[in-house]
This record gives structure tokens, sequence and C-alpha cells, in this order.
């Protein structure tokens, strides 16, 4: 329906310019908008230095073992960023117990070996900084030579091998949640490796899984990814400027629709990071249980969580939440230490298990982190069928937008047109007026002189010329309106 408005407006702009150009060489108007009608579904690609992912999406990274080689791989195959998690992915090793860090080690080198063969498009990782073998897992992963890590849970700033990681081509970028934090990395970066990071994800307050926001923040419009994108575009401008590159901003959190892509690049991002629709895909690496919790729930069964890790995290809430916030303690074994901060003693459970449980489909033995909008989701679909849906609700909140603004030209450009019409055939008629008052003087009409006859036809034509200018103009505005779509 949107579209058949844009259409039927298409239409009505070529009939007036039909009109309009009739006497004037405007040729290329009509090329123009016949080709409009030739135009496919679109989007910008995202850019990140030499990396160009055709399609605007970065796959968030899932930890736990949800998006490895499987999603990851579909997903750069679909022209996005895949992304393997790193977090605690040693689980997925029967030896984790025994040696957690070289179980890490073992199965992320094995995940991204994999996606490798899988794809040539552009694989990622995802690695947070506040886990005690972050150093380990960016070096196997600078090693690997993979296209880009981004970091998050911290902030990347000190001990970062810099230079192998420039040696290596790998990218770099770390995901915050505030412009203050941007400002703060990219400072230090300058100061102490006189380089900067490649691109920035600003992760919202309406994502899935941990949250840098307090409690307080996550419903407060200040925080929401339409204020702050803005706010971090601003911070990563003269850096960008300064170190001769483009940084762009890749936004996420509540995204759902190709409409939502829309918003946020509207917004100032050049690309969105979007996890939760991931997982109810064929490719997600999660069990089909896992999958069909998101299905199942309900809006209300989407909340707040009070993570071990300190942070707060959204989850769909269950037996398993309630049962350990009234106090019950599953027992658990600490294989190793794994986040820095962890006090296992004090901890109400263990999430990197209690998550691994979800993984693996065992519900009642953890909990399933996802964004806001997960209960919008019906089914299990291909990863090449999401893209495919989103790309398409891009194209038409794009189109929609064109649409009201061609109205108003549309419009404005046929006014223009009927009083030309008008025009030209008062020019017609004081002509032939004009030529008989000269050929036969006698035709003259008594009141009316020789001189002001001519003076009336010049001026009448005066105004029609000012006028077809008028309306080439406002030709031109629909022209430059519609142009960046058939790019
Ligand atoms: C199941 C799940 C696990 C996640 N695990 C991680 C993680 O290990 N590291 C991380 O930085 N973000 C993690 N996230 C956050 C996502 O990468 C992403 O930024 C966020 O979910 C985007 O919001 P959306 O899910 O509404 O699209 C996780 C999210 C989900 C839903």
């Amino acid at each position: 329906m949107k579209i058949a408005n844009l259409e039927q407006l298409l239409g009505t702009l070529k009939k007036v310019s039909d009109d309009i150009t009739k006497t004037l060489p405007f040729k290329t108007i009509h090329s123009f908008l016949d080709d409009l009608k030739q135009i496919k579904p679109t989007w910008p690609s995202l850019r990140i230095g030499n990396l160009v992912a055709p399609t605007p999406i970065v796959q968030g990274g899932m930890g736990v073992g949800i998006s490895l080689s499987g999603l990851a791989s579909a997903v750069a195959n679909a022209g996005g960023i895949g992304v393997i998690a790193a977090n605690a992915i040693g689980l997925l090793e029967k030896d984790y117990y025994k040696d957690g860090r070289e179980a890490n080690l073992r199965a992320f080198r094995r995940e991204i070996r994999k996606a490798r063969e899988l794809t040539d498009g552009i694989i990622g990782v995802n690695i947070m900084v506040a886990v005690s073998d972050f150093h380990e897992l960016l070096d196997l992963a600078i090693e690997e030579k993979v296209d880009i890590v981004f970091m998050g849970a911290g902030l990347p700033i000190k001990g970062l091998p810099v230079e192998k990681i420039r040696k290596n081509g790998v990218k770099i970028a770390p995901i915050v949640s505030s412009a203050r934090a941007t400002e703060m990395i990219f400072k230090m970066w300058k100061k102490i490796y006189n380089d900067v990071p490649d691109a920035v994800v600003f992760e919202g307050p309406k994502a899935g899984g941990h949250l840098g926001f307090t409690e307080e923040q996550l419903d407060d419009p200040a925080f929401q990814v339409e204020a702050i994108v803005p706010e971090i575009a601003k911070v990563l401008t003269p850096y960008g400027e300064e170190f001769s590159r483009q940084i762009p901003l890749i936004a996420g959190g509540g995204v759902y629709s190709g409409e939502d892509i829309y918003q946020v690049l509207q917004a100032g991002a050049q690309g969105v990071q979007m996890a939760t629709r991931f997982v109810a895909t064929d490719e997600c690496d999660a069990d089909i249980r896992f999958k069909e919790a998101y299905i199942n729930c309900t809006k209300e069964d989407i909340g707040i969580i009070k993570s071990p890790v300190g942070m707060p995290g959204r989850a769909i809430r269950n037996k398993f939440i309630t049962d350990t916030e009234a106090g019950v303690r599953p027992a658990f074994t600490c294989a190793w230490k794994c986040l820095s901060s962890c006090k296992a003693e004090d901890a109400k459970y263990c999430i990197s298990i209690a998550l691994n449980n979800a993984r693996r489909g065992v519900l009642q033995g953890g909990f399933v982190f996802a964004g806001t909008n997960a209960y919008r989701i019906k089914e299990i679909v291909p990863v090449r069928a999401l893209i495919s849906e989103l790309a398409t609700g891009y194209w038409i909140a794009e189109r929609q937008k064109v649409s009201s603004k061609l109205e108003n030209l549309v419009t404005s450009l046929q006014k223009l047109a009927d009083r030309y019409k008008d025009l030209q055939t008062q020019v017609i008629e004081l002509g032939k007026a004009y030529e008989q008052a000269i050929t036969t003087p006698s035709a003259l009409m008594e009141k009316v002189s020789l001189s002001e006859l001519r003076e009336k036809y010049v001026s009448t034509q005066a105004k029609a010329r000012k006028l077809q200018l008028k309306m080439v103009e406002k030709l031109m505005a629909s022209w430059f309106l519609l142009e960046p779509q058939a790019v």
C-alpha cells in the first residue's frame, strides 16, 4: 500500500513533468523517472576501513555458545558481520573443569577456523574485557587474523597490543553505553597508542544480556539509541578528522525491524547491532529449546535480573530466576575464576553455568538472555530470510519518507503547472491579437493602444518564463530527493 502510494506519486510527477517539459528539452528528467521504476530494495553498506559489509548489520556476539561459527558464518554469508562470542566458550569442551583457560582457547580457535571455512564474508569476535583470560583470547583472535574484535563489558584501554593488531590487519570496535565512555577510550588510545579504534558499537538499554546502565536509566528517553547516537557521533567526528578515517558508529538494543534499522541510521549511525532476532534462526548455535523460549515468551516475561557479575541483565524471567532471587542457591563448582571480579563463594549462582544450561536447552537449570522485543518473534527462520525481511522493511520505510516529501513537491508543482497552462493560453491569444493589430490596425479595440497590447504580451511571456524556471526548480528538487535511492 505504502509503496503503491509512492508509485502513484511518481506517476503524477511524470505526468506533470511531461506537461511542463513538452516545451523544454528535459529528456534526462523523463529517463530518470523511468529508471526509478527499476530500483531494487537496497540499503547502505557498512564500511569499517577496508571492510565493506553490504548488509549494514553486525550480529551481536552472544556468549556461552549462542553465537558460534554456525550463526556467524550464516550472517557473514548474508552480507552482514557475523560474530563469534568468546565468553565461556570452553564450556563446549569436556575438560573445561580441568583447565578452563585452555578449553576456552581451544574452542575459540576451532570456531574461528570453522567459520572461515564456511564463509568468505566478514567474521568478527566478541571478547569481554572483564574476563580473566581477556588478553589470551585477544592474542588468539589477532593470531587468527579475524576481521574485527568487538570488546565490551569494560573499557578496552590499557595493555592492548595495538601494533600487532595493526600488523595483522585486525579492526577494533569497543562496545559502549555512553558518549562519555567513548570519549575516554578515544582520548586514552590517542595518548597511549597514537591511534584510535576503527568503529564503535553503542549498545542501548533495550538490549538483551548484560546492560551498561542502572535500572533507573533503562526506560529514560535520555539513554535511548536516538538520544545517544548523535552524542557519540559528535565525539567521533574530530577523531575521524585527526586520524583521516571514517569511524562508523553501530548502534543496537531492541532493533527489531527494517524500519527500526532505518530509524537508527537516520539518527546518525552507519550500522546496527542485532542479537535477539538472530536467536530465532535455523543457524543459531543454541539448542532448539532456547530458541523456542523466545517464540513462547510474552512481553511480560521479559524482565531485568540482577546478575551475579554486578550488572543488570535482560532475560526471559523463569522459575530459576525467581527461585534464586528468593534465596535458593543451586550447588555449583567453580571451574576457575573466569571473571576477574567474581567471588564464587558469595555468588547466588554461577552465571556461566546457568547460561550454558540454557544453551543446552536445560532451562530449569538456567535462563535465556533476550532483548525487549523477543516476544514479537513468532517463528524460527533461516538467516537469509530474516535479512531479506529486514531489507524490505528498510526499503519501505525509506520510500515512505520520500513519499511524504514528494507529495508536497508534486502538489505545488501541479499548481504551478495549472497556472503555467493559463499563462500559455493568454500568451497565445495576446500574440494573435498583437499580430492582428499590426497587420490590420482597424481590428484594434478602441480602448487598447498598440503599445499597451505589446507591453501586456511581453509581460505575460515574461511571467510564463519565470514560472517555467520555478517549475524546473521544483522538478530538480524532486530529482535530488529521489536520487539517493537510485544509487
Ligand atoms: C542471548 C544473548 C547473549 C548475549 N551475550 C553477549 C556477550 O557475551 N557479550 C556481549 O558483549 N553482548 C552480549 N549480548 C548482547 C548482544 O550482543 C547485543 O548487543 C544486544 O543483545 C542487542 O540487542 P537486541 O538483542 O535487542 O538486538 C547478548 C545478548 C543476548 C540476547
